[in-house]
């Protein structure tokens, strides 16, 4: 994400560049080639969690795929959307790759640094560069603590707490950069309304001059009408303070306008990704076009014509996995047996465009049709790309 939004949050000032300043020389005209670029790297990263049985919880007797073998970059500067349904695991991905969670395999690289190589003290000078901003901020800030205490609590454990003086006149700027008089110091959470809570936990991240923010779903606890706020605010701080975002959410709306570029997930693993543009006007994975397919278009005629996917069956558990492609059980173009037997690679398919279906082509060419029903594609805009062509595709 690149670009400024129009609205300007009440208050803000240049000065407040100065407090929360990044310490480090990270703008992408600081690098030079593709390695420089890039803060984040996960190759190969699983997490999976014990399921303990017996009266001692002694005894494993499965584990849950909560991450499966999860392989992406983020460059500096960028906003990474991941998105998926509930369940598939993108908090659990998010926590590892602060290191709150310890992957059970692959690797996670921070600016070139190995993060499973540190401990102790090197481990918590890394994490101060990275925050998260969680989705319900009710529950992750501490009532009984004052805005300035649960501000200064981070800083002070990372040595940023320069004095009572100039801290509070940091903290003044840090608010102002969020939206919020220097009067909310004194308050506690519940004196601010959902949206005003939403930017004390994100000035509570920005306090710490991190290089990277992973935001967990940080508008799904808000109302409609604050949502578009907060993610305005998030674009601004990023482009004032050169920050890189990973923000997760359920539901491909909220991450169009925010991201450069979107990961879809199910059950654990990357079924696409791309950069944003490429993914809404060119969806290649059965799941994407169906998270698509459920997001409304502002355009009336559009919304008409608009091709509804309906996947049959729930979200699978990731402790029981299906074989083959994690999607089989619900895809409407599963091919027999392939689809059953071998489980896709994500694959780039050009542009920058990575998919993980072994006919993500014909699917796009519209040389495969979907299963009877799935798709309801209105008679006039039948034939167009991929789902019209087939007789059964127009069941409706
Ligand atoms: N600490 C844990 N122990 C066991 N299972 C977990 C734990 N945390 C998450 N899970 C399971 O891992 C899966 C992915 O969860 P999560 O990462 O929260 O998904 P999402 O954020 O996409 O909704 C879910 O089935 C969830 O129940
Ligand atoms: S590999 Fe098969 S089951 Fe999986 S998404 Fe592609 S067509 Fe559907
Ligand atoms: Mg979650």
């Amino acid at each position: 994400m690149t670009t400024q939004t129009g609205t300007t949050q009440a208050g803000t000032t240049d000065t407040a560049t100065t407090a929360v300043e990044t310490t480090h020389g990270t703008g992408p005209d600081a690098a030079d080639g593709a390695q420089a670029h890039e803060l984040l790297a996960l190759d190969d990263v699983k997490v999976h969690f014990p399921i303990k049985r017996g009266v001692l919880l002694d005894r494993t007797v499965g584990h849950v795929y909560a991450v499966d073998g999860v392989s992406l970059r983020v460059n500096r500067g960028e906003t990474y959307g991941l998105v998926g349904e509930s369940g598939c695991g993108k908090t659990t991905l998010g926590r590892a790759l602060l290191r709150l969670t310890k992957p059970t395999g692959g690797r996670i690289t921070f600016d070139g640094t190995d993060l499973s190589s540190l401990k102790g003290e090197p481990l918590r000078r890394m994490r101060r560069r990275m925050q998260m901003v969680f989705q319900d901020p009710l529950s992750s800030l501490d009532p009984r603590q004052s805005v300035e205490s649960l501000l200064v609590e981070g800083m002070r454990a990372h040595g940023l707490d320069t004095g009572a003086e100039s801290t509070r006149d940091k903290l003044k700027e840090l608010l102002a950069s969020v939206g919020l008089p220097g009067t909310a110091l004194r308050k506690y959470p519940h004196e601010f309304s959902g949206g005003q809570r939403q930017r004390i936990g994100i000035a509570r991240a920005l306090a710490l001059r991190p290089d990277l923010i992973v935001a967990d779903e940080p508008v799904s606890a808000l109302d409609v009408s604050v949502q578009a706020q907060v993610l305005n605010l998030l674009e601004e701080l990023q482009a004032e303070f050169g920050l890189t975002y990973v923000v997760i959410a359920h539901d491909l709306a909220v991450v169009r306008h925010i991201s450069d570029r979107i990961g879809v997930m199910y059950l654990g693993a990357l079924v696409e990704e791309a950069d944003a543009d490429t993914l809404y006007a060119r969806p290649m994975h059965p799941y994407t076009k169906a998270l698509l397919s459920a997001v409304p278009v502002p355009d009336p005629t559009v919304e008409d014509s608009r091709e509804q996917i309906l996947l049959s069956g729930d979200l699978p558990s990731p402790s029981d996995p299906p074989s083959g492609c994690r999607f089989h059980t619900r895809c409407p173009w599963r091919q027999e047996t392939l689809c059953d037997t071998e489980r896709p690679e994500l694959r780039e398919v050009g542009d920058g465009q990575r998919v993980a279906c072994h006919y993500a082509e014909d699917i796009l060419a519209g040389r495969l049709s979907p299963a009877s029903g799935a798709v309801s594609v209105p008679p006039e805009v039948g034939g167009d790309g991929v789902a019209g062509d087939g007789a059964e595709s127009a069941a409706s």
